[in-house]
């Protein structure tokens, strides 16, 4: 039974994907293989490696409303970047009341007020916070990656995907090995989008097309991650917690001010303020799109609402399965992609015209989950929200163009001191 839990972006929710046999059988593989912290925590030498332009605050840069103030959310925006740590706008008031540089405490720093900040001091203090709180780390959990080729299981997974999302066999063929992720009491991975934003960098699974092999290490400053859906199996039952969030699913009212400061990010402290909350479940499947359609019917930019994460293991452990279908956001590419890997013996069957059957299978199931969504009660006030606020969606867009420049900067800045090797 496919239960649609969201339209923005398209969620659903499918029960038994697998059985309880393929659940132990899918853990046990990951249990043989070598594992691997999902996200490791920078090493203290990471601080000689933060260069002095990313901890000097500038005012001028600072104050982007030019109002001759810097507020907390400015601050916040211009904080120095720290890899694999949540900082939200709360830490930033911290900072400022435990150093007192807003002597007159109307939560608005003056250029005296602001001079007075040590950035280098700033960037230490969350650091140092980071270290002492892991509810502070974007992530929390192991995971090993495994090949579709290493197990039968897969082929027969890869036929239930193409049966369920109707996507063309090829575009389910390139799928990503299976990452297979497991969290313990405490483990938990902030609100994220599993896709990055378009911008000049290419699509790291089509970069066979340049000549790197598939087996070469990222380049993640010449490559973006394009993942067009995301599976995702649940492979156990949590005592307690763990649940799966989309803070802002649905939420056509959302506004910048709830995006700003990581607030509505930090699953630890707001996993139950999330729009859409998911409960893990033995075999349950969760599938959603990560990009929205662009006008000629490809996939198109980042879908706004589909930030997501798992909240905090409060009781047990949780596995979950990530099988991702990446496809270029550069249609071209995607067509050459499949083309070479045709002739490289992969494929047989493959035609142009089956690449271009994403725009009717993305709007088709849309359709068709929209309307087992309208029947479910349960969801019935998402259609007079929607139309009450049919306007809000632009400005809800352009807030999030703000936060993912913003993010992207940090990420440079990250990029730059520490080149990332894992997802
Ligand atoms: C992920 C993810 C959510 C969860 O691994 O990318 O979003 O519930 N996981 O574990
Ligand atoms: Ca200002
Ligand atoms: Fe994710």
């Amino acid at each position: 039974m496919i239960k649609t839990v969201a339209v923005h972006p398209p969620l659903f929710e499918i029960e038994h994907f697998l059985t309880d046999n393929e659940c132990e059988h899918i853990q046990n593989i990951a249990k043989r293989r070598r594992w691997k912290q999902s996200h490791t925590l920078p090493e203290d030498g990471f601080r000689s490696g933060v260069s002095e332009g990313d901890h000097q605050l500038n005012f001028q840069n600072t104050d982007t409303n030019t109002d001759g103030f810097v507020d907390f959310i400015e601050l916040w925006y211009a904080r120095p970047p720290i890899q694999n740590a949540l900082i939200t706008i709360d830490d930033i008031k911290e900072f400022i009341q435990l150093n007192e540089y807003d002597t007159d405490g109307d939560d608005k720093l003056t250029v005296g007020e602001f001079g007075k900040i040590d950035a280098k001091l700033m960037y230490e203090w969350m650091y140092d916070k980071m270290k002492a709180d892991k509810r502070k780390q974007t992530r929390i959990s192991d995971q090993v990656w495994v090949d579709h080729n290493s197990d039968e299981l897969f082929d027969e997974l890869k036929k239930r995907l193409v049966s369920l999302t109707r996507l063309p066999k090829q575009i389910v063929d390139l799928g990503e090995k299976m990452q297979i992720v497991h969290y313990d009491v405490g483990g938990h991975y902030h609100a994220h989008y599993d896709s990055e934003v378009i911008d000049n960098k290419k699509c790291i699974n089509t970069r066979l097309l340049d000549g790197v092999e598939e087996s070469a290490k990222f380049d993640f400053n010449k490559y973006r991650i394009c993942r067009y859906v995301t599976m995702m199996y649940y492979l156990n039952d949590v005592e307690e917690g763990g649940e799966t969030a989309f803070p802002v699913a649905d939420n056509v009212t959302f506004h910048r001010k709830y995006m700003a400061g990581n607030t509505i990010a930090d699953l630890s402290n707001h996993c139950k303020d999330a729009n859409v909350v998911v409960k893990p479940k033995k075999g349950k499947a969760v599938m959603w799109y990560n990009h929205v359609l662009n006008k000629d019917g490809w996939i198109g930019d980042n879908d706004v609402y589909s930030l997501h994460g798992g909240c905090d293991i409060k009781r047990g452990v949780k596995w979950i399965a990530n099988h991702w279908l990446p496809v270029d956001t550069d249609k071209e590419r995607q067509i050459q992609y499949m083309k070479m890997k045709q002739q490289r013996n992969i494929f047989n069957d493959l035609t142009n015209k089956e690449t271009n059957m994403l725009r009717l299978h993305h709007q088709n199931t849309i359709q068709h989950y929209q309307e087992t969504r309208r029947h479910s009660s349960q969801n019935k006030n998402f259609q007079d929200e929607q139309s009450r606020h049919k306007n809000s969606l632009g400005v809800n867009k352009e807030s999030f163009e703000d936060q993912q420049k913003h993010d992207k900067l940090q990420k440079q800045k990250i990029n730059r001191i520490n080149s990332k090797d894992e997802l």
